[in-house]
């Protein structure tokens, strides 16, 4: 997407052929900063540390990291070494998990020589097929929205709310639940996006409303409490939020918080939909509540709150005593039977084995 007038992946190779160039998301909204980084490690670090965060743009970035490995070392034993070391990184998102397998399950029936050229090669192709599969939800999310928009007065805004940044900062282009917000702004439908800030860290607040206000998308930010009260004032038309792993079942693993606006919605008969690219799907877990690991972050993101100050310093600031522990579980579970649909590039499924097996056959 655009940042002014130029054209933004959130990731992509540099000129050196080697290193890959990512928008640091760690000082957005008050900062655009795009940086180089050429070693595993600082793969490892640029997703542990969240400079670049959202389960599709996760697993891209640790495609190119192992092909920074290939590139030193293009044994069998680095290709596990890399695998393990990146894959625990974050530990939710399958997207990370999925993209590591693409890699070595591609590179192992290789002779080690051509490993490196593959694994770059293979990377940006994951890279593209990420931008195709956001659109294509794009694509089949517009008719929703559509459908919701002929039901309202004309020129009334479709209203929907959105948790946490399933944007394109959180994939490589377009985003996921972005994506049939996107398109429904270039064809012309009026639609106002209630955006969640999404504590702790606030992926709401500091990139989601970035990604509205640069693309000229009416939005109004909302503390993570108010998306009930909404919806009870008949507020909220419909709900779209990403994932960071769907179950065959459907259960929907999401940032922390998804679950009570799935609640919530469902109470207001609220539609509440899932984008969802099919990397995110984890075929090999059914139960999400019971199955599916869910990060434990720093408390200190709890704690302590990034912002910028009056005199333009970006700083953090403690917002409660010292000595008060704090939890951070990073993600939720939402049940199947609180989802409406799972928005994926092939269409609309329903949240359920059977719905995602007749979108997806075979699996
Ligand atoms: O912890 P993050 O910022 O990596 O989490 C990302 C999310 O949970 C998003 O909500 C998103 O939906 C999943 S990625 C499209």
């Amino acid at each position: 997407m655009n940042v002014g007038d130029r054209h933004y992946r959130t990731i992509w190779l540099s000129d050196d052929g080697r290193s890959v160039e990512i928008i640091d998301q760690r000082w957005l909204p008050h900062d655009f900063r795009v940086v180089k980084v050429g070693t595993v490690a600082g793969i490892a670090a640029a997703i542990r540390d969240m400079w670049v965060r959202g389960a599709p743009l996760i697993g891209v970035t640790s495609a190119y990291g192992v092909a920074m490995q290939m590139a030193n070392d293009p044994s069998d034993a680095a290709l596990d070494g890399v695998w393990e070391v990146l894959h625990e990184t974050r530990p939710t998102a399958i997207n990370l998990r999925w993209a590591l397998d693409e890699m070595r399950n591609f590179l192992r029936p290789l002779p080690p020589g051509q490993r490196a050229e593959a694994a770059y090669r293979r990377a940006g192709e994951i890279a593209d097929e990420d931008v195709g599969l956001n659109r294509a939800i794009g694509v089949n999310g517009l008719e929703i929205i559509k459908d919701i928009a002929a039901r309202k007065a004309p020129g009334e805004p479709v209203n929907i709310l959105t948790h946490c940044n399933a944007g394109w900062l959180a994939t490589v282009d377009y985003g996921t639940a972005t994506a049939p917000i996107y398109l429904a702004t270039e064809a012309g439908i009026p639609v106002h996006v209630y955006v969640d800030e999404t504590r702790p860290r606030n992926q709401g607040a500091q990139l989601t409303a970035w990604e509205m206000a640069g693309h000229g998308v009416p939005h109004t930010l909302i503390v993570d409490n108010a998306g009930g009260h909404l919806m009870q004032r008949g507020q909220i038309d419909m709900v779209i939020v990403g994932t960071d792993r769907t179950t065959a079942d459907g259960d929907v693993c999401n940032k922390i918080g998804t679950y009570l606006k799935a609640l919530a919605a469902a109470d207001n008969d609220v539609p509440f939909y899932v984008a969802l690219p099919s990397p995110t799907i984890d075929w090999t877990v059914g139960d999400g509540l019971a199955e599916i690991p869910i990060e434990q972050r720093s408390s200190d993101e709890v704690s302590l709150v990034w912002g910028k100050t009056a005199n333009g310093e970006i700083a953090q600031v403690r917002i409660s005593p010292e000595t008060t522990p704090a939890a951070n579980p990073a993600f939720d579970v939402t049940p199947a039977r609180l989802v409406t649909g799972l928005i994926t590039e092939r269409g609309v499924a329903k949240a359920s084995r059977e719905g995602l097996k007749a979108m997806f056959p075979g699996r």
